[in-house]
């Protein structure tokens, strides 16, 4: 993975068939998404259970572009090993999971993947600035995890901060929850560079009707490129 800044559609495979996860990624794949998003949830940090490291490992071989796994548990940290073995490229834990962040960061690292940190609506961009030379990822969360399919909470001026604070570092700015043609444009605006999109890109297709997938990434990439 190099890293650089042009824009990528993250899709939620949280939206695609859960019993056909291997025919969905490589349909949306090949429809043009550039990373594959995947939401692990434990029914405590957030109050829904989606799978864990066994879906992951039997999904890796399918995804040919970039596993970024979103891990809305807690704790992390006796899991990080398992989420690596699976063949994650990046894991994201929650700066509200636990009460050592610093340390959970240090241990996605120390197991070979890049380290993402993800902030609640309620966390501000303040919080991430003693972690800036531990991470690869900032995801900045735009509904309150649990579900896919909500709606956009305005978080421009943290992305803004976040993009000045990050200057030139190697550090991708990723929008999480409600992207869709209309809110993709404001948060690349500010200064996001990965987006994450469940129900906007899987809506009105299926593995078998792929293309409604293509039209979704490219009305969001379109979206971006005119302003909106
Ligand atoms: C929310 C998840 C998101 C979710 C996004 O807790 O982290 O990744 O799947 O879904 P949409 O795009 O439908 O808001
Ligand atoms: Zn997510």
């Amino acid at each position: 993975m190099t890293f650089d800044r042009s824009l990528k559609i993250a899709p939620s495979i949280l939206a695609a068939d859960f019993a056909n996860f291997g025919a969905e990624i490589r349909a949306v794949e090949a429809e043009g998404a550039d990373w594959i998003h995947v939401d692990v949830m434990d029914g405590h940090f957030v109050p829904n259970i989606s799978f864990g490291p066994a879906t992951c490992a039997a999904i890796r071989p399918h995804i040919k572009t970039v596993m970024d796994v979103h891990l809305m548990i807690a704790p992390v940290d006796p899991y990080i090993d398992a989420f690596a073995a699976a063949g994650a490229d990046i894991l994201t834990a929650h700066i509200e999971s636990g009460p050592h962040i610093h340390r959970t960061l240090q241990a996605i690292r120390a197991a070979g993947v890049k380290a993402g940190v993800a902030l609640n609506p309620g966390t501000p961009a303040s919080a991430v600035e003693p972690l800036l030379d531990m991470i690869d990822l900032v995801c900045v969360m735009t509904v309150n995890p649990g579900f896919g399919g909500q709606k956009f909470i305005n978080m421009t001026a943290k992305i803004r901060a976040l993009r000045e604070m990050i200057k030139d570092r190697g550090i991708h700015i990723e929008i999480d929850g409600g992207v869709d043609p209309t809110t993709a444009p404001l948060v690349a605006a500010a200064g996001a560079d990965v987006l994450v999109a469940g129900s906007a890109v899987f809506k009105g297709g299926s593995v078998e009707n792929p293309a409604p997938y293509g039209n979704n990434i490219n009305a969001i990439r379109a979206a971006v490129q005119s302003g909106g």
